[in-house]
């Protein structure tokens, strides 16, 4: 089998060794931005559990409001009702989002929310046809695994996957399109048509499910249009249009969520990861309509919404609101992306910049001509990273981009402190 993954360290020995890790170090604890391992020494953490820790480690609001949680009620108890920290998290996510996205269904995992959504997404229009876009990462799930394409050892043994899914080309305007967002844009447009008159009718098509910025595909955002596009695209057919702002959303971009940017509103979107700051918790939010016609038992589930993680969940909502972070990110995103653009002035194996926000990506290349990935670089400087005290991880098909994921209330200290690094490694890996 072909190997296709970056994450080349051993596992220990009575752990799987399915599970892809970047590094071979032990963790002991974290706190606030840095990640500590077992020998003491301390690593500025701009991985956080692959944007899971948004606020970091040890948060102090979040884990008191796990511990006090924790002394009211841990088991879920969706069979027999529901509770004040469940109820409460979806009010308070309901007034991040804009109307009509008013219900909330909590689930445990990303994966789980994707699949959730699909299913809903079938039985609500009665059609079969879910189009998705090349080099999404959607989870691990049969489901999920079926509209998954940012690699092919997600795929690969596993087939035959879910039925009735297409996989249309994603505008990546930097590898593809020669920088040109309106090209990138048009022609990934007209591929989806083009779908619909060969292939499979429109009215044959539930949903199109998008990450508004591609995550593991390699922190490539969809142009504005594009999105616009497919929202247009979608309103004509009366098809569900799902954002999956599992790795984009809660402020990463510099905005509450990836949509955002493009100034639409999905039918469905779906959150995960950084949600209740590393405890298990996912969401599937639409206008409840679509919820009611999905019908009561329709879906279900035993440990989604659990009270701890809703608990941590309002607090990260909390500090986000009481301390700007959507606007931090913003912020220090420019920040970062500049010091970025100013190492590539220097190395031409740096072939692209890309925010927006904190959800940035540095794609190192061969040669800027061609664009031709150079995944072995970026190994190597992440590695490289990591011995001189900053971890940061590799994304996309080649593994060539170096991703950036630190965490929302990051300082311009912190900033300054790993492009240093970074440049470093970039000298020296
Ligand atoms: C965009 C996106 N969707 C879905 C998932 C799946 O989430 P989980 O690993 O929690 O199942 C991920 C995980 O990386 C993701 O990045």
């Amino acid at each position: 089998m072909r190997s296709t993954t970056s994450t080349t360290a051993t596992a220990p020995d009575h752990l799987t060794p399915v599970l892809g890790r970047y590094f071979t170090r032990t963790w002991s604890h974290g706190e606030g931005h840095r990640l500590f391992d077992t020998d003491g020494r301390a690593y500025l953490d701009f991985a956080n559990g692959i944007a899971v820790a948004g606020l970091g480690h040890h948060h102090p609001a979040v884990t008191a409001a796990i511990h006090a949680q924790v002394d009211r009620l841990i088991a879920p108890v969706n069979a027999v009702g529901s509770a004040e920290p469940v109820d409460r998290l979806a009010t308070m996510l309901v007034e991040e989002l804009p109307a009509p996205l008013d219900t909330v269904f909590f689930l445990n995992s990303g994966s789980e929310a994707i699949e959730g959504a699909l299913k809903m997404a079938r039985r609500v229009s009665g059609r079969p046809g879910i189009v998705a876009f090349r080099g999404g990462f959607h989870g691990r799930t049969y489901g999920a695994t079926s509209v998954t394409s940012s690699n092919p050892n997600y795929r690969e043994g596993y087939e035959p996957l879910l039925p009735g899914v297409h996989i249309v080309p994603f505008p990546d305007v930097y590898r593809e399109f020669g920088g040109d967002e309106a090209r990138a844009t048009r022609e990934c447009l007209a591929a989806l048509r083009e779908l619909t008159r060969t292939t499979l009718p429109a009215s044959a098509i539930a949903t199109v499910l998008i990450e508004p910025i591609q995550g593991e595909g390699g922190y490539r955002p969809a142009p504005a249009a594009f999105l616009r596009g497919l929202r247009e695209f979608c309103d004509e057919h009366g098809i569900l249009l799902i954002a999956d702002e599992v790795q984009c959303g809660f402020g990463r971009t510099g905005r509450m969520w990836g949509f955002e940017h493009a100034g639409i509103v999905p039918d469905v979107v779906c959150l995960a990861k950084s949600i209740a700051n590393g405890l298990p918790l996912s969401a599937i939010v639409s206008r409840r309509e679509l919820q009611e016609r999905w019908g009561r038992s329709a879906h279900g589930t035993t440990f989604g919404g659990n009270p701890v993680s809703c608990a941590a969940g309002i607090a990260v909502l909390e500090t986000i609101r009481a301390e700007g972070l959507v606007a931090n990110a913003a912020e220090r995103g420019a920040q970062l992306t500049a010091g970025l653009r100013a190492l590539m002035a220097t190395d031409p194996g740096i072939g692209d910049v890309r925010g927006p926000g904190l959800m940035v990506g540095t794609a190192l290349v061969r040669d800027r001509t061609t664009r031709a990935p150079d995944g072995e670089r970026a190994e190597r400087v992440i590695q490289r990273c990591a011995d001189l005290g900053l971890l940061v991880l590799s994304c996309g098909v080649d593994h060539d981009v170096v991703r950036w994921i630190a965490p929302l209330d990051v300082t311009a200290a912190e900033i300054d402190e790993a492009l240093a690094i970074f440049a470093e490694a970039l000298r020296s890996a």
